[in-house]
């Protein structure tokens, strides 16, 4: 069965037009629908639509779901059926339908992590992925995914980096955009998350980060409009984190100026799971919709927003503007024309399904080192020994409320670690891996390294896999979990054929790097990470994978060496200053304190050798087009990403860069030997200009600019100049937000 055909069929007939509920028809357009239902219902109803449950009991507040609610689910939001409103049933997240803790989580498919499919930089990839989840949501009885995780690489350690895209906002919203399309092209809606600045857990509910309002436009939040101009999501999600002082959530330069304001976002505001802290200042702020009570202190905006309403402290018209937005994104995305059915579960394809996660997991690895072409394992290679990380059983997966638990259960689970659980995902790699290799293998578990030393010398070839696992509510370290770097030493010293497989959710250091012979960093793979795994390893498919953020050497290159936060205060109000890179992130920090890291954005190794050429470039009036090729000199076929980099010629301090270059084009293409293929991209004007807080726009200044054809952000294959005009853009500029 395929995917298409389980998306429903056409529209629910519009039976309502008989009965005065002229809403119900499809072919009306959604403000016109928004409108004729705001007539129809009272105020205690908008009400209602703006009040999210949490859609699992909470008995640390006796709080138990509501009855209509699906179980261990992340939220709820009471329909009103007298008028065929349908109720919203929300679930995370970007992997999958994930389950809240308890004793029958659902057993869905898991996609690699965010970060892995954004590793792929193919927005095909990202869209089937979320086309699959998406489908997924739907057939589970869901028609919100709290999906779109886009908060950017800021801070490499952030325990979330695993659920986000990396640290380039082109990048990022190319690839979270393409995701949000594939799960909203299920009549299920999407909710671009965490708005914004959220961009570490330490202290994340207390913590103000600082930034100056131009170098969030021209980063974190530039990862966001460019998102929402591409996708459209229903929802955004506005963050636990207090941006300049102010809440996320009540937050009005945020939500009223920035979002609704100057990027024109139709759809609607709900906060994050507890980080609602007002009625009257964040209804006026541009809060839409509170979510899963209870986890904030109070209910805010049920009885109590009812009284603002009635008082005047919030207007009628903007609970009408609350609810509207939320019933317009109900009518643009079909919730009301393709109602949800969770009886439909057995439909779920996850054979097809599994195989859409594996093809994510396998465009996403990441080869970075490979001495002597040891991979890819040649068949002549009679024995090898696994080692570590549950290898024989499965692979690691992010942990928190993104959590899916894969068909089968886990192969490995703990639940008495803090932030838990840790799950193993069903996929084993050495299983995989004696499908695909006539070599004996045998397995480690690397508890006791000298035990795997003295198996090691014995081997042809290693492969020690090594992990870090990430989790919401806690940041990391950027090391690998436990004695996982003696491990690898002592193993790497015992046998010159080691291969070090990561899972990790970010970067990580490598002190061993020049011991061992081969590195691949699989992320967090997802359901079929064992075989894709198995497949990268012996050349069944070729490495395609490019690091969506920078592996910085060591923790002094990053702006801020000591993670704020720590040691640990539960609910300090810490200040966190995002003003020392400003919109520097990741690579422009290091092109701009000349810092060689471990391996630069936008790096990865293949098999074969692409030729990156005939880079030209060509304005248009204002409009900056640029062509290059990308041929296939090798004797197999493989995929390949060209990247372009603009910066300014003879000093970009002066132009107000904040960095030498800007990522601001990238293509992949998959190509048979000798193949070719012609790639032509038009620059989006704002990753050529400044934005310019006093006048509210963005300035693209006069002058020569540097556009380098690459391989990664430090190594250039071509090189050419051109002479950009003046333009002046409005923050909306050039395609709007609108839904
Ligand atoms: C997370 C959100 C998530 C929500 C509902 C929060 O803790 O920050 O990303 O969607 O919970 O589970």
């Amino acid at each position: 069965m395929t995917l298409a055909m389980l998306i429903v069929s056409g529209p629910r007939a519009a039976q309502g037009q008989q009965q005065g509920q002229p809403w119900l028809d499809p072919a009306l357009d959604p403000d016109t629908r928004t409108r004729q239902l705001l007539m129809a219902m009272t105020r205690d109803e908008k009400v209602a639509l703006v009040f999210g449950y949490y859609s699992s009991d909470a008995p640390w507040k006796s709080f138990k779901k509501p009855k209509d609610a699906p179980d261990q689910a992340a939220g709820y939001v009471a329909g009103v059926p007298r008028l065929g409103v349908p109720a919203l049933t929300e679930t995370d997240a970007g992997i999958g339908v994930a389950s809240q803790p308890g004793p029958n989580p659902r057993l869905r498919t898991a996609l690699p992590a965010n970060i892995a499919v954004t590793a792929s930089w193919d927005p095909e990839i990202a869209y089937d992925g979320g086309r699959m989840i998406g489908n997924e949501a739907r057939l589970s009885g869901f028609n919100v995914m709290l999906a779109g995780g886009i908060n950017l690489t800021r801070e490499p350690r952030n325990g979330r980096n695993f659920e986000y895209a990396g640290e380039d906002p082109w990048l990022a919203a190319n690839m979270v955009a393409a995701q949000i399309r594939g799960i909203q092209s299920n009549h299920v809606i999407s909710t671009i998350k965490h708005f914004a600045l959220n961009d570490q857990e330490t202290n994340r509910e207390t913590l103000s980060v600082r930034i100056d309002p131009a170098a969030a436009r021209m980063s974190d939040l530039l990862a966001f409009q460019l998102a929402i101009e591409q996708s459209r999501p229903g929802a955004i999600m506005c963050g636990y984190n207090r941006l300049n002082d102010v809440y996320s959530c009540e937050n009005a330069w945020l939500l009223n100026e920035v979002l609704k304001g100057d990027w024109a976002y139709k759809g609607f505001v709900m906060s994050d799971w507890g980080a609602t802290h007002s009625t009257i200042p964040a209804a006026r702020a541009g809060l839409d919709q509170e979510s899963g009570y209870p986890f904030d202190a109070s209910p805010y905006f049920a009885d109590a927003l009812k009284e603002a309403v009635e008082d005047d402290h919030v207007t009628a018209a903007r609970l009408d503007d609350m609810a509207g937005r939320v019933l317009r994104s109900m009518f643009a995305n079909g919730l009301f024309d393709y109602p949800v059915d969770p009886s439909l579960a057995n439909k779920i394809d996850f054979g097809d399904h599994v195989s859409v996660s594996q093809a994510a997991a396998e465009s996403g690895m990441v080869l970075l080192r490979n001495q002597h072409a040891l991979l890819p394992l040649n068949n002549r290679v009679k024995s090898i020994l696994i080692v570590g990380s549950h290898a024989d059983a499965g692979v690691l997966s992010g942990g928190g409320s993104s959590q899916v638990y894969s068909p089968g259960g886990p192969a490995f689970i703990d639940l008495h670690i803090q932030h838990g659980p840790l799950v193993y995902l069903r996929s084993s790699p050495l299983e995989s891996l004696a499908s695909l290799t006539g070599a004996r293998l045998s397995y480690d578990d690397g508890a006791d390294a000298s035990g795997a030393v003295r198996r090691a010398r014995r081997a042809e070839v290693v492969i020690v896999f090594a992990h870090q696992w990430s989790a919401e509510g806690v940041d990391g370290t950027l090391r690998l979990d436990g004695e996982q770097d003696a491990l690898i030493t002592a193993v790497a010293k015992a046998n010159t054929r080691t291969i070090v497989v990561l899972e990790t959710g970010g970067p990580v250091l490598m002190p061993w790097i020049g011991k061992v012979a081969a590195v691949v960093e699989a992320w967090y793979p997802g359901s079929g990470g064992g075989a894709a795994i198995a497949r990268i390893l012996t050349g069944a498919v070729a490495p395609s994978g490019r690091l969506p953020m920078t592996f910085p050497r060591s923790l002094e290159q990053l702006p801020r060496p000591r993670l704020d936060g720590l040691p640990f205060r539960p609910k300090a109000r810490l200040s966190v200053d995002y003003t020392i890179e400003g919109a520097a992130v990741g690579y422009k920090w290091f092109d701009r304190k000349k810092l060689e890291p471990l391996f630069p954005f936008g790096y990865g190794l293949s098999y074969g050798s692409v030729q990156l050429s005939d880079l030209s470039a060509r304005l248009t009036g204002h409009s900056l087009g640029v062509r290059f090729a990308m041929v296939n000199r090798d004797s197999r076929p493989g995929r390949y990403v060209g990247q372009i980099y603009v910066g300014p010629r003879g000093g970009w301090e002066a132009r107000g860069w904040e960095a030498p270059k800007r990522l601001v084009g990238f293509a992949k293409a998959s190509l048979q030997p000798g193949g070719r293929t012609d790639v032509s991209l038009s620059i989006d004007p704002r990753l050529l200009a400044v934005y310019e807080d006093s006048t509210k726009s963005w300035i693209m200044q006069e002058g020569d600019y540097d556009v380098w054809l690459s391989v990664d952000s430090r190594h250039a294959i071509e090189h050419l100049s051109v002479h950009l005009p003046r333009k002046v853009l409005s923050p909306g500029e050039p395609a709007g937000a609108g839904n």
